[in-house]
């Protein structure tokens, strides 16, 4: 088994998809609520922006805090590879006032946004269901399609560097979230694959190195200890 094959991951969320939402909710003690939230935050923006990408964007989970932060008629476009997390977020494409939202059913890996296209990307726990190739195709992709200067901004669930705090988080994302996926929606195996792709990916440094080698101005962020972290940034050449 590859976890890292694009279509097993599809049918993994594709599985999830009815009740990724609620044990996320449940689950993380709306932390992974405030690290959307600091993610999206990461994004100047005061800049004159209009459209954006949200990567690997799920049910939409990021929408309502783009939709603060935004002006109005500002066009955002979800890319998910999953059909059944799209037909979730598509509920939604018309609930936020500033937003007009489209969905491209893609694999971000192979997507066919335009060169130099959009004025920033965003992505909200997507990070980790790649291997490190995968990575620098996207880190690839992130430089072709934003403009000079567009920016960036991702976060994803980490190995923190605290001893204590690894064994709590990784007790909590092994044991903890199956139970509750388990309990709550009769669903226990999928969510363990949430511990092993984290454990794999352990934090963004890779992933900002493979940013910097494309020539993208790069910083890391830290949120709770490290328990999440995250790459920001922008695009300072063609
Ligand atoms: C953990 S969910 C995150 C969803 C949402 N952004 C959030 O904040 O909760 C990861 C999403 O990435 C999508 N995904 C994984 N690999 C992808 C790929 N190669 N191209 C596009 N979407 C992908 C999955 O279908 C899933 O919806």
């Amino acid at each position: 088994m590859d976890i890292y094959d694009e279509k097993f991951v599809e049918n993994l969320f594709n599985r999830m998809s009815n009740t990724y939402g609620t044990t996320n909710y449940i689950s993380s003690f709306g932390f992974t609520e405030r690290w959307r939230k600091q993610c999206v935050r990461e994004i100047d923006w005061s800049s004159d922006i209009e459209k954006g990408y949200d990567l690997m964007s799920g049910m939409g989970e990021s929408w309502n805090l783009i939709n603060k932060e935004c002006k109005k008629n500002h066009q955002l476009v979800g890319v998910d590879i999953s059909p059944k997390m799209n037909g979730q977020a598509k509920g939604k494409l018309t609930s936020y006032k500033n937003l007009k939202i489209h969905i491209r059913e893609e694999n971000v890996l192979k997507n066919s946004i335009d060169d130099n296209s959009t004025d920033y990307v965003i992505s909200t726990f997507g990070l980790k269901t790649f291997s490190d190739a995968q990575l620098k195709v996207l880190a690839k992709q992130i430089h072709r399609i934003l403009k000079v200067n567009g920016q960036f901004s991702f976060v994803e669930i980490s190995k923190p560097k605290n001893k204590f705090l690894i064994l709590s988080y990784m007790f909590y994302l092994k044991l903890i979230i199956p139970i509750v996926g388990k309990l709550f929606m009769g669903n226990s195996s999928d969510y363990k694959m949430l511990g092993i792709y984290c454990e794999a990916f352990k934090d963004c440094h890779r992933f900002k190195s493979y940013l910097e080698e494309e020539g993208l101005q790069v910083e890391m962020c830290q949120y709770f200890f490290g328990c999440a972290t995250g790459v920001k940034g922008k695009k300072i050449s063609a």
